[in-house]
């Protein structure tokens, strides 16, 4: 089989590393993304929970921090307004609360569809480069990203969707195999249909595209890297692997679980968010057990279970918070500053290089 020749990603971002520091909203900080993007990766922020004003504002932070290339990332789709019966988050949550010391659970207020105002934001701001997961925008939003010289690339968990995403007119299609923390991007076709390890739908993906890949999902380290380089993935979009990183905003009870997983005990659930997400099994999600059905839809979980989350950080309290990560958990290393994991990863990146081919 001949590879399509695409791009080379490294030309297209401009890094030095194949190694793309995950969008993680809430968790990726402007001092996370700077500090990768000074060593030669991508760093990127998770916006979607942001109001326009933060999101210009986090911009002219990495600004002040970085001259690198870097990337910003919103949901670009999965909100729901169906009608579901709160009864059984109301339910579970007023348990939880009461351990809390919380007061009673409320059913949240009817929310607005927030991407128009961010992606205004992102547009205005012109970063070098735009992600999005959960879809894609319009057509005339593409458009205009394009015509901002802002490059673009999107989340596909099927062969199906990375089509798609082309189509649409992304510059590169990030390969999230269901090993992957946090939340599944499926936005065409079912969660189950989806659930396509990194191993098997990378190489798929390469095959199918004109664009360069990027493979996300379980990669740890320089093997994975290597691996996934290896599949024909220009480069690895890794989120687990740098939560433990001094400058992400991560409780220090999350960072300790992740290095103490045992490696089996990551599931995918909707408990938290009302979406499916992948993160360490813990008394919440264990209290939704047979009922998943009946969560909120997103983001009315998600809300409904923020001041739960929010006081479980406080205390440190592992059993309510969501402990996104991905099935490579256990690989997970020990607190360090970014400029160090870079510089760690990109040492493995030659050692794994050397070992494959045995130069
Ligand atoms: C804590 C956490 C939060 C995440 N938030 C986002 C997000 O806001 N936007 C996004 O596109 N992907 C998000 N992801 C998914 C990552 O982009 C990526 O697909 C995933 O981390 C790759 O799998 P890994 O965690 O095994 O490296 C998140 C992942 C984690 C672990």
């Amino acid at each position: 089989m001949v590879m399509p020749v695409t791009p080379d990603l490294r030309d297209l971002f401009g890094i030095e590393h194949p190694i793309i520091q995950a969008p993680m909203a809430g968790s990726t900080t402007p001092e996370l993304v700077a500090a990768v993007s000074n060593a030669g990766g991508l760093g990127s922020i998770g916006m979607w929970m942001m109001t326009p004003e933060q999101i210009r504002e986090a911009i002219g932070k990495i600004r002040a921090l970085t001259d690198r290339p870097f990337n910003v990332n919103l949901f670009a789709g999965g909100w729901e307004s169906r009608d579901v019966d709160p009864g059984t988050t109301l339910d579970i949550l007023r348990r939880v609360h009461k351990e809390l010391g919380l007061s009673e659970p409320a059913v949240p207020a009817p929310f607005e569809v927030p991407f128009q105002a961010q992606i205004d934001a992102i547009i205005e701001a012109r970063p070098p480069m735009f992600s999005f997961t959960f879809g894609m925008p319009d057509g005339a939003t593409m458009k205009r990203l394009k015509e901002a010289g802002i490059t673009t690339s999107g989340t596909a968990t099927t062969v199906t969707e990375a089509k798609l995403l082309v189509d649409a007119g992304v510059d590169a299609v990030v390969a999230q195999g269901s090993e992957a923390g946090g939340h599944r991007g499926t936005f065409a076709g079912s969660i189950d249909d989806a659930m396509i390890g990194t191993m098997a739908l990378v190489p798929q993906v390469v095959d199918e595209v004109s664009v360069p890949v990027i493979a996300a999902g379980g990669i740890m380290d320089g093997r994975g890297i290597v691996a996934a380089m290896a599949l024909g993935a220009r480069a690895s979009q890794m989120g687990t692997a740098f939560l433990i990183c001094d400058e992400a905003s991560v409780p220090a009870v999350h960072r300790k679980v992740l290095r103490q997983s045992p490696g089996e005990n990551v599931t995918i659930t909707r408990a938290f968010s009302g979406r499916n997400a992948r993160g360490i099994v813990n008394e919440f999600i264990d209290a939704w057990h047979g009922q998943e059905d009946r969560t909120l839809p997103f983001p009315l979980q998600n809300v409904a279970t923020r001041d739960m989350r929010a006081a479980a950080a406080t205390r440190d309290d592992p059993r309510y918070l969501a402990l996104w990560a991905g099935q490579g958990a256990a690989l997970a290393r020990e607190p360090m500053p970014a400029s160090r994991l870079m510089q760690e990863l990109v040492q493995e990146i030659e050692v794994a290089r050397a070992s494959v081919t045995g130069r």
